[in-house]
C-alpha cells in the first residue's frame, strides 16, 4: 500500500507544492468510498468535546460593542496582562518576569502565531548558509509548512521510542547546529504525549542561545497531563539563561475547550516580540476585542481546566484497564491522545474503518520519510502507529478502545 503522499515537484507553483496534503485530507482518500463498518465513531482530530466555560459566550455578548471596532493587532492589553500572571502562576516565574506591553502578544490560536514566528523570525542566510529549522518527525503539521515559509531548510529530526519520543537535537552534527535559526519543540508532544524534563529544556534553551538560534516551544498541551504538570520553557529561562531567544505558545483550544474561539497566545523575548509584532502589523490576524475578553477571563480561571484535566484523566485510566496488557501502549504524560504502535498504520485504520466504522489517523501521516542520516529508524518513523484521540465521552471512548484492543492484538507491532 502507498502512502499516497502526493508531492509536487518543488517548482511545480510554489514553495509550499512540497507539503504533501494534510493528514485528514489523506485519511479521506484512504477511506473515500468505503464503507463504515459500524456506527461511526471519529477519534482522529483533536478538537476537545468536553464544555467550555460558561462565562465566556456571556462575557462577548455583554462586550459586543467591541465587534464595531478594529481590534489592537496584538490584543487588548487587559488580555496579555491575563495570559502574562497565568504565565507567573501557573510556572513559578519571578514576579515581573514577563512583561506584558513587551513580550506578549495575543493569537487568533497558537497554530497561526507558530507559523508566522518563523516566517517573522528566520533570517535569509545564517553564517552564510541557508538556515536550518529543526523540528521533531513526527510533529504538528504546521511546523513543516512555517520552515518551508521561511525559506530554510526543515530538519525532521527522529522523535521516536528511541528517542523518549522527543528529539534528540542535542546530537545533531555541528554542521547544521552551526546554520540553524529555529527550533519548534512541542511538549507536551502531539501525537505522541512525551513531556520534555527540565534538563532536557534547560540543555536545548542554553544550546540554542549559544549558536544564536530561537527556540520556539509549542506548549498548546501543558494543562492537559496525567500526573505532574509539565515543566514550561520559561521556567527554565528564568532559572538561568534569560528568555531573550525563546518563545512559548499557549491555547486556550485544548486547555478551556474553546478550539473555535481561536484564542491563544505567545510570549517570550522582547525583540522577537516586536519582530513578530511588527511583521503582524502588516498581515497578521487579529482578535476580536469581545473574543479577547473572554479569553482573558478564561486564564485567570483555573476551576474549569482542573475539571477538564479530571475528564481526560478518566479517559487515560479507562486506556489502562483496555490496553495496559498490549506491548504498543503507553499512557501518555500529557496530551489527549494515544500514540499506538500496531504493525503498519495505514493498513490498521483501514481496517478500523471498514470493519467496524472507527475513524483514527495513521502515524505516517504526521511524519516524513526518514534516511536514518540523523538517527532513528529508515522510512516513516510514524508508520507502525496510529494516533487516537480521546476527546469523545467515556461509552464511545470504551468502545473505541475495546475495538482498538482487537486490533493491537491481531496485529501487533513488532
Ligand atoms: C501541537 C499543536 N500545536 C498547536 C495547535 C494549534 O492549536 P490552536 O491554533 O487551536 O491554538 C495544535 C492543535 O491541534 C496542536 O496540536
Amino acid at each position: 500500500m502507498t502512502l499516497s503522499a502526493a508531492v509536487a515537484p518543488a517548482e511545480a507553483l510554489n514553495r509550499f507544492a512540497t507539503l504533501p496534503p494534510y493528514p485528514f485530507a489523506r485519511l479521506r482518500s484512504l477511506l473515500g468510498g468505503v464503507e463504515p463498518g459500524g456506527p461511526e465513531l471519529v477519534m482522529t482530530i483533536g478538537e476537545p468535546r468536553h464544555a467550555p466555560p460558561a462565562f465566556v459566550p456571556e462575557i462577548i455578548a455583554r462586550e459586543s460593542a467591541g465587534f464595531g471596532r478594529y481590534p489592537p493587532t496584538e490584543g487588548p492589553l487587559s488580555y496579555r496582562q491575563a495570559a502574562a500572571d497565568w504565565l507567573i502562576r501557573r510556572f513559578d516565574l519571578p514576579p515581573g518576569f514577563v512583561d506584558p506591553q513587551k513580550q506578549v502578544l495575543a493569537l487568533s490560536g497558537t497554530r497561526e502565531g507558530l507559523f508566522m514566528a518563523a516566517l517573522a523570525l528566520v533570517p535569509g542566510r545564517k553564517n552564510g548558509k541557508t538556515p536550518a529549522v529543526l523540528l521533531p518527525n513526527p510533529f504538528y503539521q504546521c511546523y513543516a509548512a512555517a520552515a518551508a515559509a521561511s525559506g530554510a531548510e526543515p530538519i525532521f529530526v527522529p522523535a521516536t521510542a528511541e528517542t523518549g519520543h522527543l528529539p534528540d537535537y542535542a546530537s545533531l552534527p555541528a554542521e547544521i547546529w552551526d546554520r540553524t535559526a529555529f527550533i519548534y519543540l512541542c511538549s507536551p508532544a502531539n501525537p505522541q504525549g512525551a513531556t520534555a524534563s527540565r534538563a532536557y529544556l534547560t540543555d536545548l534553551l542554553a544550546r540554542a542561545a549559544r549558536t544564536g538560534a530561537i527556540l520556539a516551544a509549542d506548549e498548546c498541551y501543558s494543562e492537559i497531563y496525567d500526573r505532574a504538570p509539565p515543566t514550561g520553557a520559561l521556567e527554565v529561562a528564568a532559572a538561568g539563561g534569560g528568555s531573550e531567544n525563546l518563545l512559548v505558545f499557549h491555547s486556550l483550544s485544548k486547555r478551556s475547550n474553546l478550539p473555535g474561539l481561536r484564542m491563544g497566545f505567545v510570549a517570550g523575548g522582547a525583540k522577537l516580540i516586536a519582530e513578530m509584532a511588527r511583521l503582524r502589523s502588516y498581515g497578521g490576524a487579529t482578535v476580536p476585542t469581545p473574543l479577547a475578553l473572554a479569553g482573558a477571563a478564561a486564564w485567570r480561571d483555573e476551576a474549569h481546566v482542573e475539571a477538564n484535566r479530571a475528564l481526560y484523566r478518566e479517559k487515560f485510566d479507562l486506556a489502562d484497564q483496555i490496553l495496559a496488557n498490549l506491548p504498543g501502549y503507553a499512557r501518555p504524560e500529557g496530551g489527549f491522545f494515544l500514540w499506538l504502535r500496531v504493525k503498519e498504520g495505514e493498513d490498521s485504520a483501514l481496517r478500523l474503518w471498514r470493519e467496524h466504522g472507527l475513524r483514527v489517523l495513521p502515524g505516517a501521516y504526521l511524519a516524513r520519510d526518514s534516511d536514518g542520516a540523523l538517527g532513528g529508524p529508515k522510512g516513516n518513523p510514524g508508520a507502525p502507529y496510529l494516533r487516537v484521540a480521546l476527546v469523545e465521552d467515556l461509552d464511545s471512548t470504551r468502545r473505541g478502545l475495546e475495538i482498538l484492543r482487537e486490533e493491537m492484538r491481531a496485529h501487533p507491532g513488532a
